[in-house]
């Protein structure tokens, strides 16, 4: 388990994002999600691609945009492998949530595969709805969908 000392939550670098590419079996496993890793969007939606920076590197990121819509939307979110379950995840999402809304966002949204039940459980504590949407991704590749209103520091009744 890590200690906080001296994390700060900044906007991400193009070298924070290939550096992220790099370590990617620390956040993602097994599972081999690269190609979801869009420069662009580092680029282009920088105020919305963050990452928790600390002296032993990056311990977490969320790579996300705000839609035309005003719907903050989560395309990546990961922590480093010891980092999890101390409340880093939650706080990528605030501060991911503070500044989306700073773009006219009112509410989030995130998708994730229906295997990943860690990534349900998170979401649903952070008070998102899960929903099951079939073909989503295209024929027979279903999906979780998650909504949420902003702000996201207000308890959902
Ligand atoms: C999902 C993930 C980002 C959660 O990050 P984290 O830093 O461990 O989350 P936190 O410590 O902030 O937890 C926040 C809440 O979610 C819950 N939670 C987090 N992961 C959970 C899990 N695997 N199972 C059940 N609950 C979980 C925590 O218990 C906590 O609830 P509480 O505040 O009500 O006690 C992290 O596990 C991860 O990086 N997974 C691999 C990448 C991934 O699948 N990303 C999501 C898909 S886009």
């Amino acid at each position: 388990m890590i200690v906080d000392m001296g994390m700060h939550i900044t906007p991400a670098t193009t070298a924070d994002f290939h550096r992220v590419l790099t370590d990617h079996p620390r956040y993602w496993g097994e599972r081999d999600l690269r190609s979801l890793h869009l420069q662009a969007l580092v680029q282009e939606f920088g105020s919305t691609c963050l990452v928790a920076r600390a002296e032993d590197g990056i311990r977490g990121y969320v790579f996300g945009f705000v839609t035309p819509d005003g719907t903050g939307y989560v395309h990546l979110i990961a922590t480093r492998d010891d980092a999890r379950g101390t409340g880093l995840g939650r706080r990528l999402y605030a501060e991911f949530a503070a500044a989306a809304e700073r773009h006219g966002a009112r509410r989030l949204k995130a998708i994730t595969s229906v295997q990943n039940t860690g990534s349900i459980a998170f979401h649903r504590s952070l008070g998102f709805d899960a929903e099951i949407v079939d073909d989503y991704n295209g024929p027979g590749r279903t999906m979780a969908v998650f909504h949420r209103d902003l702000p996201l520091d207000v308890p959902r009744p």
